[in-house]
């Protein structure tokens, strides 16, 4: 039976005695609205550990006032149904009061020059409030392991940092990206498109497949692949945030002559959406 959490207090009683027992215990981090993405976290979790906690936490720290914090999906009936379904132990669920009980954090956790690469050019706060969140709870669920998504590769890789530059006794999974038959990433934010935003959002794995494509026909030169990605895109009537080519252990962007190990990674408007996604390109 799946057991609904929602102060820190019990959150914690509840790990102390799982850990107690010698049992491992996996975190997946959410916000919740749960599609099949989410589900392959939890049953990587479930590999990993006995006993697995679910955190559904639509966090403000990492929203700009400008951004969809209050429009964000919540579902959480949908959800404990479906972390029922996967036999999760407790879904972790706490109000912004428990978790921001003076209103705000003082504190920030930081991983400073990545959190400023990609996404972090236009949202400039969105990842010191992610790494707060999430050293938050890591202190309060005490997990073994933590699992995390491989589409939010940025999110994943600054997850890893803080983890290693503070020591936290975790081990960082990453599980990669869910696709529709379309190939476009399953994401909370495909709510937001209509049925005709939705079709045309599928050119961003193409543009993805076209690029890798041309990468393991030989083509190196970084822009000449970021104008074919942006070209694909254009085709589709979508205009990209960004299109970059990076290190993808260190979010740096890569030389104009690419290694043998990059990653592209592009964040796209479609109507009120803003949808990221990314591939390896090599190895
Ligand atoms: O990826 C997410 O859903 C969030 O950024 C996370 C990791 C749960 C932190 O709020």
């Amino acid at each position: 039976m799946t057991q609904l959490v929602d102060t820190i207090s019990e959150m914690r009683r509840w790990s102390q005695g799982a850990r107690q027992r010698g049992d491992v215990v996996a975190l997946v981090p959410t916000m919740g609205a749960l599609h099949r993405g989410h589900l392959a976290l939890v049953k990587r979790a479930r590999q990993e550990a006995q006993r697995v906690v679910v955190s559904i936490f639509v966090n403000p720290l990492q929203f700009a006032p400008h951004e969809d914090w209050d429009r964000y999906p919540r579902q959480l009936a949908n959800d404990m149904a479906a972390l029922a379904d996967e036999q999760v132990d407790v879904v972790f669920a706490p109000s912004v009061e428990e978790m921001y009980p003076q209103g705000d954090s003082l504190t920030r956790v930081s991983v400073a020059s990545m959190a400023g690469a990609l996404c972090g050019r236009t949202r400039p706060t969105h990842f010191d409030g992610v790494t707060t969140v999430v050293a938050k709870l890591f202190h309060i669920v005490q997990p073994d392991v933590a699992v995390f998504g491989e589409k939010d590769w940025q999110q994943l890789t600054i997850i890893r940092r803080m983890v290693s530059d503070l020591n936290f006794p975790v081990t960082v999974l990453g599980v990669p990206t869910v696709r529709e038959p379309s190939g476009l990433a399953l994401s909370s934010r495909n709510q937001y498109l209509s049925p005709e935003e939705h079709q045309r959002a599928g050119a961003i794995y193409q543009s993805l497949v076209r690029a890798k494509e041309r990468y393991q026909q030989g083509e190196r030169h970084r822009d000449r692949l970021i104008d074919l990605v942006r070209a694909t895109l254009h085709e589709a009537g979508l205009t990209p945030e960004y299109v970059e080519i990076v290190d993808p252990g260190t979010l740096e962007a890569c030389p104009a002559s690419l290694p043998s190990s990059a990653l592209l990674a592009v964040a796209v408007p479609v109507g009120r959406a803003r949808l990221i996604d990314n591939m390896l390109l090599g190895q």
